[in-house]
């Protein structure tokens, strides 16, 4: 950070520079098709799957924002992005390409530098600890064991970290060893991460032997690498990906290679860390029918996975319609498909084993079977429950019951996939489908229909609340009000405590602009300069921006009426977070006597000295 505050000193002028060269029109064209509607442009997000679009510009202001994955920010942010490029490394491709001389060229690009000496010494290592393998017994008869052979070994090009490290030294010197961390792997099988261009960008390493803990190591996040946004074997799996329209997401990474070697090509790990959005972003590029089935372990950690995962999956599509809950196959409804935004199924093997295990006792066709046969998350979901629970007959065991089932049958949106879920599960759980369908109905009420609903300003909880006023008072300095100029409404808002860091650091700046440019154009300009290498804040500053509209038809008398009461909001609200805190660690002091005098003293004095 630094570093590159002192780099934008240096170079300052000549970022601005290439700043004014950009025009987001042009930027955005070259990657998103655009239609003008109104003042913005629209069209599909380049960085989440969508129908329809949801993607906009700002061709006045310069900037974009997704409004369904909430990307946001100006053509730099944007070319960062869609090209998955440092601040820096964009920098010195539009300065080369529009000519403009960066001072201390050499220093601007250090972090490209190092990304490139990394992944050089990952992938050098990688070959260096495979030559390692094919010389060491040891190593070899442990991976025979596991039924992997050299043309495995080659092709994931796996390898052995010796017990030493003097061989690497040798080669690198110590302070880019201690980059990529290659220097806390001992006697492991050394597993290459590669990122979907097939770069080296880190290790997983699993240990030799039993005794050694622990079982598996990974290299830690550096410049190149970011464990919750990659995938194991993402480069070998996304053409197969494309090709089947499907990919199958399994633990580990041995299960991985198993299902390659076995001629299971659409097959990716998570790296021992939860599935994350990122993940699921990165496999909905490749198949478009986005059809996820879950293969992991069967053990209980594996069925939370499958739970906690499918979740995640969900949230991540949440808004681009409907997650698939019918199978027409297995039934003679006419329900027509539903064009659905993704198709969860679990694969389960019901031997308690992992894939590997599975693939190497019972082979590729079983398996492949399984993943034929895999059912939908709603029913895998509902087999459970009913399978867990087939010999309750209590009427109380059976409201237990409807209770776990009653979530699941709400959640989906079609009534009448709805209504004929309700009827099998009722069917099974021999529970009267009326009764059953009665709770559903009371359940269905309490649901917020998807995510989006996050967004409006009712039912969204006290810290979004809180958040979305300190936004909507910020976004006033952008309103180009005749009569609330920029430095009116910092006399208003001065003394507002924020409580979120970009708003603040874009308060803070506003503060030490506004003086010199009263002008809510001339503002944002220059705020967008100041906060160049910030992709955070400039995202934020975006969502300021587009929340600019909501505002243009307010009338002048509710104009202050409308900050007066935002100003107020939040003095409450932090009010209201000191009250809780003191009403924790009163309740903490003193157990037996939560309704004493001096407490409620406390929380009055509290009250009058910050609404004063
Ligand atoms: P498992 O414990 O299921 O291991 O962990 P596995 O893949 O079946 O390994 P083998 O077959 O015993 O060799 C699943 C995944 O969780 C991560 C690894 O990514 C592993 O592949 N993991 C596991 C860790 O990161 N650290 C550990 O200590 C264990
Ligand atoms: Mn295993």
């Amino acid at each position: 950070m630094e570093q590159s505050s002192l780099k934008k000193q240096s170079s300052g002028n000549a970022v601005e520079e290439i700043k004014n060269r950009l025009d987001i029109f042009e930027t955005v064209s070259e990657h998103v098709l655009l239609k003008k509607s109104g003042r913005n442009y629209w069209g599909l997000c380049p960085f989440h799957k969508e129908k329809t679009p949801s993607f906009s510009i700002n061709p006045e202001k310069g900037i974009f924002k997704c409004f369904g994955c909430g990307a946001g920010g100006d053509s730099l942010s944007f070319l960062m992005k869609v090209n998955n490029a440092s601040f820096w490394e964009t920098i010195v491709t539009l300065a080369q390409k529009f000519g403009i001389e960066l001072p201390e060229a050499g220093v601007t690009s250090a972090n490209t530098e190092l990304k490139k000496q990394i992944l050089e010494v990952n992938k050098q290592a990688a070959f260096y600890y495979k030559e390692l393998l094919l010389e060491n017994k040891e190593a070899r008869d442990y991976l025979l064991k596991r039924d992997i052979n050299e043309e495995t070994i080659e092709k994931f090009n796996l390898g052995l970290a010796p017990g030493s490290i003097d061989g690497l030294i040798k080669k690198y010197d110590r302070e880019i060893i201690s980059k990529t961390g290659l220097s806390s792997f001992k006697n492991r099988i050394m597993i290459p991460i590669r990122d979907e261009k097939g770069n080296f960008i880190a290790f997983g390493a699993r240990a030799l032997k039993d005794s050694q803990g622990p079982k598996y190591l990974n290299s830690p996040d550096s410049p190149v690498f970011n464990k919750s946004k990659s995938l194991y074997a993402i480069h070998q799996a996304k053409e197969a990906i494309k090709e089947l329209d499907s990919v199958i997401l399994m633990e580990g990474y041995f299960d991985v290679i198993a299902a390659h070697t076995h001629g299971l090509a659409n097959v990716v790990a998570t790296l021992g860390t939860a599935l994350t959005e990122q993940h699921v972003r990165i496999i909905a590029r490749y198949s478009d029918s986005r059809r996820i089935y879950l293969a992991f372990d069967s053990d209980e950690a594996g069925v939370n996975a499958t739970n906690r995962g499918a979740d995640i999956i969900k949230s991540a599509f949440s808004g681009l319609g409907d997650i698939k809950h019918f199978d027409e196959s297995f039934s003679d409804s006419t329900v027509k498909n539903e064009r659905t935004a993704c198709e969860i199924r679990v694969v389960t093997a019901n031997t308690g084993k992992d894939p590997d295990d599975f693939l190497r006792e019972q082979g590729a066709e079983a398996y492949k079977q399984l993943v034929k046969s895999a059912p939908l998350l709603i029913d895998y979901q509902i087999n459970r429950i009913i399978n867990l629970n087939d010999r309750s007959s209590s009427p109380q065991d059976k409201a237990r019951l409807g209770k776990d089932v009653i979530p699941l049958l709400a959640e989906i949106r079609n009534s009448i996939i709805r209504n004929e879920y309700t009827r099998l599960v009722s069917e099974r759980l021999s529970i009267d489908e009326e009764a059953l369908n009665i709770e559903v109905k009371k359940s269905l009420q309490n649901i917020k229909p998807g995510e989006s609903s996050k967004k409006a300003l009712t039912g969204i909880n006290k810290e979004e609340k809180h958040l979305l006023a300190q936004k909507n008072l910020l976004s006033l300095y952008f309103l180009n009000n005749e009569k609330f100029a920029p430095l009116c409404i910092n006399n208003y808002i001065k003394e507002v405590e924020l409580s979120d860091t970009n708003l603040n650091l874009i308060k803070k700046n506003i503060d030490e602009i506004v003086e010199n440019f009263n002008d809510s154009d001339k503002l944002f300009d220059e705020l967008l300069i100041k906060l160049a290498d910030n992709e955070e804040a400039k995202k934020v500053l975006t969502d300021l921006i587009y929340s600019v509209d909501d505002k243009k038809d307010m009338k002048s008398d509710l104009f202050h009426r409308y900050i007066m009461d935002h100003i107020a909001y939040l003095q409450t609200h932090s009010v209201f977070e000191q009250q809780e805190k003191l009403r924790v660690s009163y309740y903490e002091d003193n157990r037996d006597d939560m309704s004493s005098s001096r407490h409620q003293q406390k929380v009055k004095e509290l009250i009058k000295e910050r609404r004063l």
